[in-house]
């Protein structure tokens, strides 16, 4: 299928229907916008999805035709960059009545055996933008309260279990899962930090994200180079991480960074910058640029960075082929001696992805 069907396949609401033996369903979220192409990601794995949209270019209803474990072996496996989250459907009610809906979501997870004493259940609840009046956090307090009888503990992180429930103007859907299984354990993999005092910009939680992502410790490097530092929230963070940092950007860096003794800063273009051979163990790169220009331009630094060293690179996706141009950065990249680890699409990112890559 060519991208550009693919977008229109994310127009069309199919009727999912109830799954069947050897069957499954699951609730899969992308970025906004980017739905359709975690469901193409999802079809490269199972041949035939049937899908409907629950929540515009976003939430996904999504029938696999292999069982529940099965599905998320494979999901899991296959390290999907736009598929974000899912969580598994196994129970399904239609209605209107928020109130009512929620009671019987609640009684369903009532019924299953993860709802013992001591047993840690994080509840996650969403809904789609036209489901009643209640936020997702009100909604969230009211299926609390109707589980209060049992004796698990409620929890937001650290969960044994997570039971999902997303309510739409017409129906609820609900399941119970181990976090490790969602991709994320997030609710709708949508990864919050709190904004500091002072931040210089929200570029700085992709970084952040990326490194509780691809499971990193920022702090176990010693020495990083930023290609496209300014305003400076990437620079910071590794400031913070206490390596010493190379940030290169003809544009500003904002001024509480550069009284920093672990900060050189150069003012220029990176196409006019020289580094000695293997000067540091930490490359990142967040220019929002041409993909080809970045690929060139981080190739001509390379030398800078040691063998096994780690970069993190974000991808600006441009135009309307991003699973093309993905592969054509990746195979650009693996020809400089880039070995790809992951790429995906953080919650950070808009209409971007993050590579993380070791050179070798
Ligand atoms: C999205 S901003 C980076 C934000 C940064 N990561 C942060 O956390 O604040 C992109 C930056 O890349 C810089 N940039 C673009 N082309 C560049 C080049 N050829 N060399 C160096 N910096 C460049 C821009 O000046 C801009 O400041």
């Amino acid at each position: 299928m060519s991208e550009h069907e693919l977008e229109q396949e994310n127009q069309n609401i199919e009727e999912v229907q109830e799954p069947e033996q050897g069957e499954s369903l699951f609730i899969c979220t992308a970025n906004r916008d980017f739905a359709a192409y975690a469901q193409e990601e999802l079809r490269r794995l199972f041949g035939s999805v049937k899908s409907s949209v629950l929540s515009d270019r976003e939430v996904l209803l999504v029938k696999l035709n292999v069982s529940e474990q099965n599905a998320i072996q494979q999901i899991s496996d296959s390290r999907p960059i736009f598929l974000r989250h899912i969580q598994p459907v196994q129970f399904e009610r239609e209605g209107e009545n928020a109130g009512e809906l929620l009671a019987e979501a609640a009684s369903f997870i009532l019924s299953s055996k993860v709802m013992g004493a001591g047993v840690k259940v994080a509840l996650q609840v969403r809904k789609s933008a036209d489901a009643g009046e209640e936020s997702s956090s009100q909604l969230k307090e009211w299926l609390e309260e109707l589980l209060r009888a049992s004796e698990a503990e409620f929890v937001t992180a650290s969960a044994d279990w997570i039971a999902s429930v997303y309510l739409t103007d017409s129906a609820i859907y609900a399941g119970i899962s181990r976090p490790e299984d969602n991709l994320s354990d997030w609710s709708g993999g949508a990864v919050r930090f709190r904004r500091e005092e002072g931040q210089l910009s929200r570029a700085k939680f992709k970084l952040l994200e990326a490194e509780r992502e691809f499971g990193l410790d920022l702090s176990a490097y010693r020495s990083a180079v930023d290609i496209g530092a300014a305003p400076g929230g990437w620079t910071s963070l590794l400031l913070e991480r206490g390596l010493k940092v190379t940030a290169i950007d003809p544009a500003k860096l904002h001024p509480s960074l550069l009284k920093s003794p672990n900060l050189t800063y150069i003012r220029k273009n990176a196409s006019e910058v020289k580094f000695k051979d293997n000067e540091f163990d930490l490359l990142v790169c967040d220019m929002s640029w041409s993909p080809k220009l970045m690929v060139q331009l981080v190739s001509g630094l390379l030398h800078g960075l040691s063998p096994g060293g780690t970069a993190i690179v974000t991808i600006k996706l441009m135009h309307k082929k991003p699973m093309a141009l993905i592969k054509e950065v990746i195979a650009s990249f693996e020809n400089s001696r880039l070995q790809v680890q992951r790429a995906k699409q953080l919650f950070h990112n808009r209409e971007e992805i993050t590579l993380y890559m070791i050179k070798y």
